[in-house]
């Protein structure tokens, strides 16, 4: 069974290959209206389950056309709606789910539901996004960041802010795809240790700083996130905010990094939070890019563990 959890559990030839796919998908479709579906068919007579436990935008509409325009069919499935894990067990959801569906790509809270899912479904799942990682949001960037300046081996990337389920999965792609990492945010909100020992296995220089200007400087690009996430309880808003100002990505820490620095942010955004809007709608900024790219890397995701 070909499931698609985890940066860090996917072989590495097979990530580079759908970096590919995804880069030759997207330039095929180059100018055709976005309903228009691909000269290819892969997913045709495929059924597509997405199951949403927490909010989205991106993850869910960019599946949902993704697959449709590989000819297969789709269903987004409310966890609120579902038995799913209340009124039944995550294991008989997956036995149940496999009877009907070909791949179910799964948003939810504990990572240990992701697994049991995968562990007992007979189709391929797939991590949307769980309170540890967001892989399919990383494979998205890495395709944004090569498009615009060519091979990721070897740069700088700056992670400012929380370190948080997106901060892990760039550190688990670091150690794949043989990139720098820098960390820089306050220390009750430093990266999963697991992440960034991965990474530094893998050969990856990790660093970790609190200085955000001392950080920012020689990165190829510096990305961000939302200071409050899905999972972190509304309790904690003031206090991180607190922490977490002196990280705001603005022009001031642009300006450290190299001239050609990208600014990455996966969105949703608090404008003028974490990120300022001279940063996110400046030259420098991708982030419109990185919401398309989740389509294209996607596309080439579901194709993978299909095996078409
Ligand atoms: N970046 C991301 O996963 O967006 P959504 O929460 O809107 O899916």
């Amino acid at each position: 069974m070909t499931h698609f959890l985890d940066i860090h559990k996917t072989d590495p030839a097979a990530l580079r290959d759908m970096i590919n796919s995804a880069h030759a998908m997207k330039t095929a479709r180059r100018g055709l209206p976005k309903g228009t579906t691909d000269a290819e068919q892969p997913l045709a007579g495929r059924m597509i389950a997405l199951i949403f436990e927490k909010p989205s935008t991106r993850t869910r509409v960019s599946f949902d056309v993704g697959a449709r325009q590989m000819g297969g069919q789709t269903m987004i499935l409310s966890g609120k709606e579902m038995q799913l894990g209340h009124g039944e067990s995550i294991a008989d959801t997956a036995r149940v789910l496999s009877r009907y569906v070909d791949l179910i790509m799964l948003r939810t809270f504990e990572e240990a539901t992701l697994h049991e899912m995968a562990e007992h479904a007979t189709v391929p799942v797939i991590n949307g996004l769980t309170d540890a990682s967001h892989p399919c949001q990383i494979m998205a960037d890495i395709v944004t960041y090569e498009e615009h300046r060519g091979p990721i081996a070897g740069r700088k990337f700056v992670w400012s802010g929380d370190g948080n389920n997106v901060c892990s999965s760039w550190l688990h792609a670091a150690g794949q795809f043989g990139f720098d990492l820098t960390f820089t945010g306050p220390e009750t909100l430093d990266p999963d240790p697991r992440a960034v020992e991965f990474a530094r296995a893998k050969g990856s220089k990790v660093e970790i700083t609190r200085d955000p200007l001392e950080a920012a400087k020689g990165a190829d690009a510096i990305v961000t996130d939302t200071w409050v996430s899905m999972h972190d309880p509304e309790s904690a808003r003031e206090r991180r905010h607190n922490q977490l100002r002196p990280y705001q990505v603005n022009e001031e820490m642009m300006a450290r990094g190299n001239p050609d620095a990208l600014f990455m942010h996966c969105l949703p955004a608090h404008r003028n939070e974490e990120a300022t809007n001279a940063v996110m709608d400046g030259p420098q900024s991708v982030i419109f890019d990185e919401s398309e790219n989740r389509l294209h890397a996607q596309k080439a995701i579901l194709r993978w563990c299909l095996g078409v």
